[in-house]
Protein backbone atom coordinates (compact mmCIF):
# COMPACT_ATOMS: atom_id res chain seq x y z
CA UNK A 1 0.00 0.00 0.00
CA UNK A 2 1.53 3.78 -1.03
CA UNK A 3 1.37 5.98 1.54
CA UNK A 4 -0.85 8.85 1.31
CA UNK A 5 0.96 12.09 0.90
CA UNK A 6 -1.07 13.98 3.79
CA UNK A 7 0.06 11.42 6.31
CA UNK A 8 3.06 12.26 8.48
CA UNK A 9 6.08 9.44 8.47
CA UNK A 10 5.46 7.02 11.78
CA UNK A 11 7.27 6.78 14.73
CA UNK A 12 11.21 5.87 14.17
CA UNK A 13 11.55 4.80 17.39
CA UNK A 14 8.10 2.99 18.08
CA UNK A 15 6.84 3.22 14.76
CA UNK A 16 7.56 -0.72 13.01
CA UNK A 17 3.86 -0.82 12.69
CA UNK A 18 2.66 1.84 11.69
CA UNK A 19 2.16 2.89 7.99
CA UNK A 20 1.87 6.76 8.93
CA UNK A 21 1.93 8.93 12.15
CA UNK A 22 -0.16 11.02 14.34
CA UNK A 23 -2.87 13.05 13.50
CA UNK A 24 -2.13 16.85 14.83
CA UNK A 25 -4.45 16.34 17.00
CA UNK A 26 -2.98 12.60 18.73
CA UNK A 27 0.62 14.83 18.60
CA UNK A 28 -1.13 17.38 20.66
CA UNK A 29 -2.21 15.98 23.53
CA UNK A 30 -0.04 13.00 23.62
CA UNK A 31 3.05 15.92 23.58
CA UNK A 32 5.20 15.63 26.56
CA UNK A 33 8.81 16.79 26.08
CA UNK A 34 7.98 20.72 26.79
CA UNK A 35 7.42 19.43 30.25
CA UNK A 36 9.35 16.20 30.85
CA UNK A 37 12.47 17.91 29.30
CA UNK A 38 12.99 19.00 32.68
CA UNK A 39 13.99 15.54 33.70
CA UNK A 40 16.97 15.38 30.84
CA UNK A 41 19.85 15.15 33.71
CA UNK A 42 18.10 12.39 35.57
CA UNK A 43 17.09 10.53 32.38
CA UNK A 44 20.91 10.64 31.08
CA UNK A 45 21.94 9.49 34.49
CA UNK A 46 19.50 6.66 34.47
CA UNK A 47 20.88 5.69 30.98
CA UNK A 48 24.34 5.78 31.76
CA UNK A 49 23.68 3.49 35.20
CA UNK A 50 21.84 0.96 32.41
CA UNK A 51 24.45 0.86 29.70
CA UNK A 52 27.15 0.64 32.26
CA UNK A 53 25.01 -2.32 33.73
CA UNK A 54 24.24 -3.92 30.53
CA UNK A 55 28.18 -4.30 29.60
CA UNK A 56 28.91 -5.57 33.27
CA UNK A 57 26.18 -8.02 32.64
CA UNK A 58 27.44 -8.89 28.47
CA UNK A 59 24.10 -8.27 27.61
CA UNK A 60 25.76 -5.55 24.88
CA UNK A 61 29.46 -5.21 24.21
CA UNK A 62 31.42 -3.07 26.30
CA UNK A 63 33.06 -0.69 23.66
CA UNK A 64 29.46 0.08 22.90
CA UNK A 65 28.69 1.03 26.15
CA UNK A 66 31.57 3.07 26.18
CA UNK A 67 30.37 5.00 23.20
CA UNK A 68 26.48 5.19 24.44
CA UNK A 69 28.30 6.93 27.78
CA UNK A 70 30.29 9.24 26.18
CA UNK A 71 27.40 10.02 23.34
CA UNK A 72 25.18 10.23 26.18
CA UNK A 73 27.51 12.44 28.13
CA UNK A 74 27.91 14.87 24.68
CA UNK A 75 24.14 15.26 24.64
CA UNK A 76 23.92 16.11 28.43
CA UNK A 77 26.20 19.04 27.17
CA UNK A 78 24.04 20.14 24.63
CA UNK A 79 21.01 20.09 27.28
CA UNK A 80 23.45 22.53 29.51
CA UNK A 81 24.34 24.85 27.23
CA UNK A 82 20.48 25.51 25.69
CA UNK A 83 22.09 23.97 22.11
CA UNK A 84 19.64 20.74 22.66
CA UNK A 85 16.95 20.84 19.04
CA UNK A 86 13.86 19.56 21.23
CA UNK A 87 11.17 18.09 19.10
CA UNK A 88 7.73 17.81 19.49
CA UNK A 89 7.42 14.82 17.06
CA UNK A 90 9.89 12.75 19.05
CA UNK A 91 7.10 13.03 22.45
CA UNK A 92 9.13 12.93 25.48
CA UNK A 93 11.99 13.53 27.01
CA UNK A 94 13.15 9.88 26.75
CA UNK A 95 12.68 9.84 22.61
CA UNK A 96 14.59 12.88 21.99
CA UNK A 97 17.19 12.32 23.87
CA UNK A 98 17.62 8.56 22.49
CA UNK A 99 17.14 10.05 18.59
CA UNK A 100 19.59 12.61 19.82
CA UNK A 101 21.87 9.99 20.90
CA UNK A 102 21.37 7.96 17.68
CA UNK A 103 22.36 11.05 15.19
CA UNK A 104 25.56 11.22 17.45
CA UNK A 105 26.86 7.67 18.07
CA UNK A 106 25.07 5.81 14.91
CA UNK A 107 24.18 2.19 15.65
CA UNK A 108 25.11 1.33 19.58
CA UNK A 109 22.31 4.05 20.22
CA UNK A 110 19.58 1.58 19.02
CA UNK A 111 21.42 -1.31 22.20
CA UNK A 112 20.23 1.01 25.12
CA UNK A 113 16.66 0.52 25.22
CA UNK A 114 17.67 -3.01 25.98
CA UNK A 115 16.12 -4.81 28.89
CA UNK A 116 14.21 -1.18 29.34
CA UNK A 117 11.04 0.39 28.77
CA UNK A 118 9.76 3.98 29.12
CA UNK A 119 8.01 3.09 31.97
CA UNK A 120 10.52 1.88 34.15
CA UNK A 121 12.63 4.81 32.99
CA UNK A 122 10.31 7.22 33.41
CA UNK A 123 9.28 6.02 36.95
CA UNK A 124 13.11 6.22 37.40
CA UNK A 125 14.04 9.33 36.12
CA UNK A 126 10.66 10.69 38.68
CA UNK A 127 11.85 9.38 41.84
CA UNK A 128 15.43 11.09 40.82
CA UNK A 129 13.84 14.56 39.89
CA UNK A 130 11.77 14.25 43.52
CA UNK A 131 14.46 13.26 45.39
CA UNK A 132 16.60 16.02 44.46
CA UNK A 133 13.53 18.68 45.29
CA UNK A 134 13.02 17.02 48.64
CA UNK A 135 16.72 17.83 49.08
CA UNK A 136 16.80 21.27 48.17
CA UNK A 137 13.29 22.06 50.36
CA UNK A 138 14.68 21.05 53.33
CA UNK A 139 18.00 23.02 52.65
CA UNK A 140 15.14 26.00 52.07
CA UNK A 141 12.89 25.05 55.12
CA UNK A 142 16.44 25.71 57.05
CA UNK A 143 17.44 28.66 56.04
CA UNK A 144 13.78 29.63 56.86
CA UNK A 145 13.93 28.89 60.21
CA UNK A 146 17.25 30.71 60.42
CA UNK A 147 15.81 33.54 59.56
CA UNK A 148 12.79 33.21 62.21
CA UNK A 149 15.87 32.38 64.80
CA UNK A 150 17.54 35.37 64.32
CA UNK A 151 14.89 37.44 64.26
CA UNK A 152 13.61 35.72 67.57
CA UNK A 153 16.96 36.29 69.14
CA UNK A 154 16.21 39.78 68.77
CA UNK A 155 12.79 39.72 70.22
CA UNK A 156 12.65 37.35 72.79
CA UNK A 157 11.97 39.92 75.71
CA UNK A 158 9.58 41.86 73.45
CA UNK A 159 5.98 41.53 74.12
CA UNK A 160 3.07 41.39 72.25
CA UNK A 161 -0.25 40.47 72.10
CA UNK A 162 -1.19 36.89 71.63
CA UNK A 163 -4.13 35.68 70.44
CA UNK A 164 -7.28 33.53 69.90
CA UNK A 165 -10.01 34.05 67.68
CA UNK A 166 -8.21 37.30 66.75
CA UNK A 167 -8.82 38.87 69.89
CA UNK A 168 -6.32 40.06 72.28
CA UNK A 169 -5.82 36.40 74.66
CA UNK A 170 -2.50 36.96 76.66
CA UNK A 171 0.49 39.05 76.62
CA UNK A 172 3.66 36.25 74.65
CA UNK A 173 6.92 37.01 73.29
CA UNK A 174 7.26 38.07 69.76
CA UNK A 175 10.74 35.83 69.65
CA UNK A 176 8.00 33.29 71.08
CA UNK A 177 5.59 33.72 68.38
CA UNK A 178 8.01 33.51 65.75
CA UNK A 179 9.53 29.85 66.82
CA UNK A 180 6.01 28.41 66.70
CA UNK A 181 6.40 28.68 63.00
CA UNK A 182 10.06 27.14 63.00
CA UNK A 183 8.44 24.10 65.31
CA UNK A 184 5.87 23.84 61.85
CA UNK A 185 9.07 23.94 59.62
CA UNK A 186 10.45 21.22 61.57
CA UNK A 187 7.77 18.80 61.04
CA UNK A 188 7.77 20.17 56.92
CA UNK A 189 11.45 19.43 56.77
CA UNK A 190 10.03 15.30 58.47
CA UNK A 191 7.29 14.96 56.33
CA UNK A 192 9.90 15.52 53.23
CA UNK A 193 12.20 13.61 54.71
CA UNK A 194 10.14 10.54 55.39
CA UNK A 195 8.85 11.17 51.94
CA UNK A 196 12.27 11.11 50.21
CA UNK A 197 13.05 7.50 52.53
CA UNK A 198 10.26 6.03 50.80
CA UNK A 199 10.35 7.08 47.38
CA UNK A 200 14.33 6.15 47.47
CA UNK A 201 13.82 2.57 45.76
CA UNK A 202 15.01 2.13 42.08
CA UNK A 203 12.07 0.88 38.99
CA UNK A 204 14.95 0.30 36.57
CA UNK A 205 14.51 -2.98 35.52
CA UNK A 206 11.08 -3.43 35.76
CA UNK A 207 11.03 -2.81 32.12
CA UNK A 208 7.14 -2.36 30.20
CA UNK A 209 5.81 -3.88 33.56
CA UNK A 210 6.81 -7.32 34.44
CA UNK A 211 10.57 -7.27 34.57
CA UNK A 212 13.11 -9.04 31.88
CA UNK A 213 14.70 -12.38 29.94
CA UNK A 214 17.48 -10.38 30.47
CA UNK A 215 20.45 -11.35 32.89
CA UNK A 216 20.33 -7.77 34.52
CA UNK A 217 21.81 -6.91 37.67
CA UNK A 218 19.24 -4.28 39.58
CA UNK A 219 21.06 -4.38 42.43
CA UNK A 220 23.58 -1.77 40.38
CA UNK A 221 21.78 0.63 38.71
CA UNK A 222 20.52 0.97 41.74
CA UNK A 223 23.51 1.50 43.78
CA UNK A 224 25.08 3.78 41.16
CA UNK A 225 21.72 5.63 40.90
CA UNK A 226 21.70 6.18 44.44
CA UNK A 227 18.85 4.17 45.37
CA UNK A 228 18.42 2.59 48.77
CA UNK A 229 17.58 -1.28 46.68
CA UNK A 230 15.68 -2.22 43.73
CA UNK A 231 11.80 -2.05 43.65
CA UNK A 232 10.75 -5.59 44.60
CA UNK A 233 7.86 -6.13 41.93
CA UNK A 234 8.07 -5.03 38.75
CA UNK A 235 4.16 -4.52 38.27
CA UNK A 236 4.51 -1.77 41.38
CA UNK A 237 7.82 -0.31 39.94
CA UNK A 238 5.69 0.85 37.00
CA UNK A 239 2.12 1.68 38.52
CA UNK A 240 3.23 3.79 41.84
CA UNK A 241 2.83 7.31 41.61
CA UNK A 242 1.91 7.65 45.39
CA UNK A 243 5.59 8.69 46.16
CA UNK A 244 4.83 11.71 44.08
CA UNK A 245 1.45 11.98 45.94
CA UNK A 246 3.17 11.68 49.43
CA UNK A 247 5.18 14.75 48.44
CA UNK A 248 2.47 16.71 47.41
CA UNK A 249 1.37 16.09 50.33
CA UNK A 250 3.96 17.25 52.32
CA UNK A 251 4.06 20.51 50.13
CA UNK A 252 0.57 21.44 50.30
CA UNK A 253 0.75 21.29 54.21
CA UNK A 254 4.00 23.22 54.03
CA UNK A 255 2.68 25.99 52.29
CA UNK A 256 -0.44 25.74 54.30
CA UNK A 257 1.79 26.36 57.31
CA UNK A 258 3.80 29.43 55.46
CA UNK A 259 0.57 30.89 54.43
CA UNK A 260 -0.43 31.55 58.29
CA UNK A 261 2.70 33.62 58.80
CA UNK A 262 1.75 35.38 55.41
CA UNK A 263 -1.19 36.02 56.76
CA UNK A 264 0.14 37.56 60.02
CA UNK A 265 2.68 39.58 57.82
CA UNK A 266 -0.26 40.88 56.21
CA UNK A 267 -1.79 41.98 58.92
CA UNK A 268 0.96 43.31 61.48
CA UNK A 269 2.04 45.46 58.31
CA UNK A 270 -1.50 46.90 58.28
CA UNK A 271 -2.38 50.15 59.33
CA UNK A 272 -4.86 48.87 62.07
CA UNK A 273 -1.84 46.81 63.85
CA UNK A 274 1.10 48.41 62.89
CA UNK A 275 3.10 45.69 64.41
CA UNK A 276 5.80 45.25 61.76
CA UNK A 277 7.06 46.67 58.47
CA UNK A 278 8.70 45.44 55.29
CA UNK A 279 11.11 46.92 53.52
CA UNK A 280 10.90 48.27 50.01
CA UNK A 281 12.73 45.09 48.71
CA UNK A 282 9.35 43.09 50.06
CA UNK A 283 6.62 45.64 49.07
CA UNK A 284 4.86 47.47 46.02
CA UNK A 285 3.46 50.35 45.55
CA UNK A 286 -0.65 51.15 43.97
CA UNK A 287 -0.90 52.45 40.49
CA UNK A 288 -2.96 54.61 41.78
CA UNK A 289 -2.92 55.35 45.44
CA UNK A 290 0.09 56.96 46.21
CA UNK A 291 0.20 56.32 49.95
CA UNK A 292 0.31 52.84 49.38
CA UNK A 293 2.87 49.73 50.72
CA UNK A 294 1.37 46.55 49.87
CA UNK A 295 2.26 43.51 51.23
CA UNK A 296 2.58 41.58 47.78
CA UNK A 297 4.79 39.20 48.18
CA UNK A 298 3.15 37.95 51.87
CA UNK A 299 -0.45 37.65 49.89
CA UNK A 300 1.22 35.82 47.26
CA UNK A 301 2.77 33.15 49.36
CA UNK A 302 -0.81 32.91 51.03
CA UNK A 303 -2.45 32.29 48.06
CA UNK A 304 -0.15 29.34 46.91
CA UNK A 305 -2.19 26.71 48.80
CA UNK A 306 -4.17 27.54 46.36
CA UNK A 307 -2.57 25.50 43.69
CA UNK A 308 -0.21 23.48 45.62
CA UNK A 309 -2.99 21.73 47.66
CA UNK A 310 -4.67 22.30 44.32
CA UNK A 311 -1.59 20.01 42.83
CA UNK A 312 -2.13 17.30 45.19
CA UNK A 313 -6.08 17.30 44.29
CA UNK A 314 -5.07 16.95 40.60
CA UNK A 315 -2.56 13.92 41.16
CA UNK A 316 -5.26 11.82 43.41
CA UNK A 317 -7.83 12.37 40.62
CA UNK A 318 -5.36 10.95 37.93
CA UNK A 319 -4.26 7.96 39.61
CA UNK A 320 -7.69 6.83 40.96
CA UNK A 321 -8.69 3.77 39.75
CA UNK A 322 -6.38 3.33 37.25
CA UNK A 323 -5.90 -0.55 36.67
CA UNK A 324 -2.44 -1.52 36.57
CA UNK A 325 0.18 -1.47 35.35
CA UNK A 326 1.03 1.60 33.29
CA UNK A 327 -1.27 4.04 31.76
CA UNK A 328 -0.86 6.98 29.68
CA UNK A 329 -2.92 9.02 32.12
CA UNK A 330 0.09 8.91 34.26
CA UNK A 331 2.33 11.04 32.14
CA UNK A 332 -0.04 14.18 33.77
CA UNK A 333 1.66 13.57 37.14
CA UNK A 334 4.63 15.54 35.92
CA UNK A 335 3.42 18.85 34.66
CA UNK A 336 1.53 19.35 38.08
CA UNK A 337 4.34 18.25 40.56
CA UNK A 338 6.73 20.34 38.82
CA UNK A 339 4.48 23.44 38.82
CA UNK A 340 3.77 22.06 42.93
CA UNK A 341 7.26 22.19 43.50
CA UNK A 342 8.44 25.22 41.86
CA UNK A 343 5.22 27.05 43.70
CA UNK A 344 6.55 25.99 47.01
CA UNK A 345 9.99 26.65 46.33
CA UNK A 346 9.04 30.67 45.17
CA UNK A 347 6.53 30.39 48.27
CA UNK A 348 9.56 29.52 50.52
CA UNK A 349 12.56 32.17 49.49
CA UNK A 350 9.70 34.63 49.87
CA UNK A 351 8.54 33.86 53.09
CA UNK A 352 12.34 33.47 54.09
CA UNK A 353 12.73 37.15 52.58
CA UNK A 354 10.07 38.53 54.47
CA UNK A 355 11.36 36.51 58.02
CA UNK A 356 14.34 38.43 57.43
CA UNK A 357 13.31 41.52 56.16
CA UNK A 358 10.14 42.22 58.71
CA UNK A 359 11.76 45.01 61.20
CA UNK A 360 8.80 45.54 64.19
CA UNK A 361 7.43 48.16 65.99
CA UNK A 362 7.96 47.20 69.81
CA UNK A 363 6.06 49.79 71.67
CA UNK A 364 3.31 49.37 69.06
CA UNK A 365 3.20 45.99 70.13
CA UNK A 366 4.13 46.61 73.46
CA UNK A 367 0.94 49.12 73.80
CA UNK A 368 -1.69 46.74 72.32
CA UNK A 369 -0.11 43.60 74.32
CA UNK A 370 -1.33 45.58 77.85
CA UNK A 371 -4.56 46.69 76.01
CA UNK A 372 -7.83 44.47 75.83
CA UNK A 373 -7.26 43.00 79.42
CA UNK A 374 -4.51 40.76 78.43
CA UNK A 375 -3.54 40.57 82.53
CA UNK A 376 -6.88 39.04 83.87
CA UNK A 377 -5.90 35.80 83.15
CA UNK A 378 -2.66 37.00 86.22
CA UNK A 379 -5.60 38.34 88.57
CA UNK A 380 -7.18 35.24 88.73
CA UNK A 381 -4.25 33.13 89.14
CA UNK A 382 -2.93 35.46 91.69
CA UNK A 383 -6.69 35.10 93.51
CA UNK A 384 -6.08 30.92 93.44
CA UNK A 385 -2.13 31.80 94.68
CA UNK A 386 -2.73 34.51 97.14
CA UNK A 387 -6.24 33.65 98.19
CA UNK A 388 -6.04 30.26 97.70
CA UNK A 389 -9.26 30.26 95.94
CA UNK A 390 -10.52 27.57 93.13
CA UNK A 391 -9.54 28.54 89.44
CA UNK A 392 -13.69 28.92 88.58
CA UNK A 393 -14.30 31.06 91.19
CA UNK A 394 -11.00 32.95 90.74
CA UNK A 395 -12.07 33.40 87.11
CA UNK A 396 -15.64 34.87 88.33
CA UNK A 397 -14.06 37.66 90.44
CA UNK A 398 -11.71 38.69 88.00
CA UNK A 399 -14.07 38.80 85.44
CA UNK A 400 -16.44 40.79 87.54
CA UNK A 401 -13.23 43.57 88.17
CA UNK A 402 -12.61 43.71 84.28
CA UNK A 403 -16.14 44.50 84.05
CA UNK A 404 -15.59 47.63 86.45
CA UNK A 405 -12.47 48.82 84.69
CA UNK A 406 -14.08 48.48 80.98
CA UNK A 407 -17.06 50.68 82.53
CA UNK A 408 -14.26 52.96 83.96
CA UNK A 409 -12.33 52.94 80.80
CA UNK A 410 -9.40 52.11 82.42
CA UNK A 411 -6.65 49.14 82.90
CA UNK A 412 -7.10 46.72 85.36
CA UNK A 413 -3.69 48.47 86.87
CA UNK A 414 -5.26 51.25 86.87
CA UNK A 415 -8.23 50.48 89.28
CA UNK A 416 -7.61 51.68 92.52
CA UNK A 417 -7.20 49.16 94.90
CA UNK A 418 -10.75 49.87 96.83
CA UNK A 419 -12.53 49.07 93.64
CA UNK A 420 -11.02 46.12 93.51
CA UNK A 421 -11.58 45.00 97.27
CA UNK A 422 -14.85 46.22 96.25
CA UNK A 423 -15.56 42.67 94.53
CA UNK A 424 -13.07 40.87 96.85
CA UNK A 425 -12.12 42.04 99.99
CA UNK A 426 -8.98 39.53 100.53
CA UNK A 427 -7.27 41.44 97.47
CA UNK A 428 -4.07 43.48 98.62
CA UNK A 429 -1.47 45.31 97.36
CA UNK A 430 0.23 43.00 96.40
CA UNK A 431 -1.45 42.41 93.20
CA UNK A 432 -0.10 44.85 91.27
CA UNK A 433 2.78 43.11 90.51
CA UNK A 434 1.22 40.88 88.46
CA UNK A 435 -0.84 43.27 86.36
CA UNK A 436 1.36 44.50 83.58
CA UNK A 437 1.75 42.78 79.57
CA UNK A 438 5.19 42.89 80.64
CA UNK A 439 5.24 40.48 84.33
CA UNK A 440 2.21 38.68 82.47
CA UNK A 441 4.90 37.16 80.07
CA UNK A 442 7.68 36.83 82.48
CA UNK A 443 5.78 34.58 84.48
CA UNK A 444 4.83 32.26 81.87
CA UNK A 445 7.83 29.95 82.65
CA UNK A 446 6.53 26.66 81.88
CA UNK A 447 8.16 24.63 79.85
CA UNK A 448 7.64 25.53 76.16
CA UNK A 449 5.79 28.42 77.82
CA UNK A 450 6.91 32.26 76.44
CA UNK A 451 8.80 33.55 79.33
CA UNK A 452 11.71 35.02 77.98
CA UNK A 453 14.20 32.82 80.04
CA UNK A 454 12.54 29.87 78.00
CA UNK A 455 12.53 31.56 74.59
CA UNK A 456 16.13 31.57 75.35
CA UNK A 457 16.63 28.25 75.87
CA UNK A 458 14.68 27.64 72.99
CA UNK A 459 17.11 29.56 70.65
CA UNK A 460 20.04 28.18 72.34
CA UNK A 461 18.36 24.47 71.08
CA UNK A 462 17.43 25.62 67.62
CA UNK A 463 21.11 27.38 67.71
CA UNK A 464 22.86 23.44 67.86
CA UNK A 465 19.80 21.93 65.64
CA UNK A 466 20.23 24.32 62.59
CA UNK A 467 24.10 24.37 63.09
CA UNK A 468 25.97 24.03 59.77
N1 LIG B 1 6.18 10.20 28.47
C1 LIG B 1 5.71 9.06 29.17
C2 LIG B 1 5.24 9.46 30.58
O1 LIG B 1 5.67 10.46 31.06
C3 LIG B 1 6.79 8.05 29.29
C4 LIG B 1 6.29 6.66 29.41
C5 LIG B 1 5.60 6.27 28.16
N2 LIG B 1 5.29 4.90 28.13
C6 LIG B 1 4.48 4.37 27.21
N3 LIG B 1 4.27 3.12 27.29
N4 LIG B 1 3.94 5.09 26.26
O2 LIG B 1 4.44 8.80 31.19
Amino acid sequence: MSRRKDVPAANALWGGRFDGGPSAIMQAINVSVDTDRRLAEQDIDGSVAHARMLAACGIVAAADAEVIVTGLEQVRAEVRAAEFQWSHALEDVHMNIEARLKELIGEPAGRLHTARSRNDQVATDFRLWLREACDRIDGQLAAFQRALVEQADRHAETVMPGFTHLQTAQPVSLGHHLLSYAEAAQRDRGRFADARKRLNESPLGAAALAGTAFPIDREMTAKALGFDRPMANSLDAVSARDFALEVLAAAAICSVNLSRLAEEIVLWTSRQFRFAQLSDAFSTGSSIMPQKRNPDAAELARAKPGRIAGALQSLLIVMKGLPLAYSKDMQEDKAITFQAIDDLELALAAMTGMAADLSFDIKTMAAAAGEGYSDATDLADWLVRELGKPFREAHHVAGAIVKVAEKQGVPLSALPLETMQAVEPGIDARVHSVLSAQASMNSRTSYGGTAPARVREQIARWRERLKG
